[in-house]
């Protein structure tokens, strides 16, 4: 049974904004998720950061905790945990383009007002259409 968890967290210090951040996450994450089937999309933005993350109730777990140890965020919070039939990423790990224009889609100023309805609805990040 697959599952889906979205996550939101503030960035702490530099993370996510400066490149040698970004491919320190984005490294870990490729090789970790490829290995554990888990396929994910992030978005950083102004501060805070969106994650959606899909694979089996036991990786998802083992995810979690190595994230909610990470001093790079703080603050995590569960906006959606739930069985899914199908997946709807389908990379390792993929990373939102534009933030900005997915939020003003959403009418969302800020990733800390969206609902679960919202975050599980951008978890794509598709801007167009
Ligand atoms: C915002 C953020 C997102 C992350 N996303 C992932 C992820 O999708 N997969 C992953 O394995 N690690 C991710 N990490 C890193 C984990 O917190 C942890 O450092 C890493 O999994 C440890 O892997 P290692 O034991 O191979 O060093 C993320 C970290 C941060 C700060």
């Amino acid at each position: 049974m697959l599952h889906r968890v979205i996550y939101a967290s503030e960035a702490v210090g530099a993370t996510g904004v400066s490149t040698i951040s970004l491919a320190h996450i984005l490294g870990a994450a490729e090789a970790n998720n490829r290995r554990d089937a888990i396929t994910a999309s992030i978005m950083f933005h102004r501060g805070q950061i969106l994650q959606a993350l899909e694979g089996s109730r036991a990786d998802l777990d083992r995810l979690m905790r190595r994230l909610l140890e990470d001093r790079r965020h703080t603050g995590l919070r569960i906006l959606v945990d739930t069985p899914i039939a199908d997946r709807a990423l389908s990379e390792p790990i993929s990373v939102c383009p534009d933030p900005d224009a997915i939020l003003e889609k959403f009418g969302a100023s800020e990733i800390s007002r969206l609902t679960a309805n919202e975050a599980e609805a951008i978890l794509e990040f598709k801007a167009a259409a």
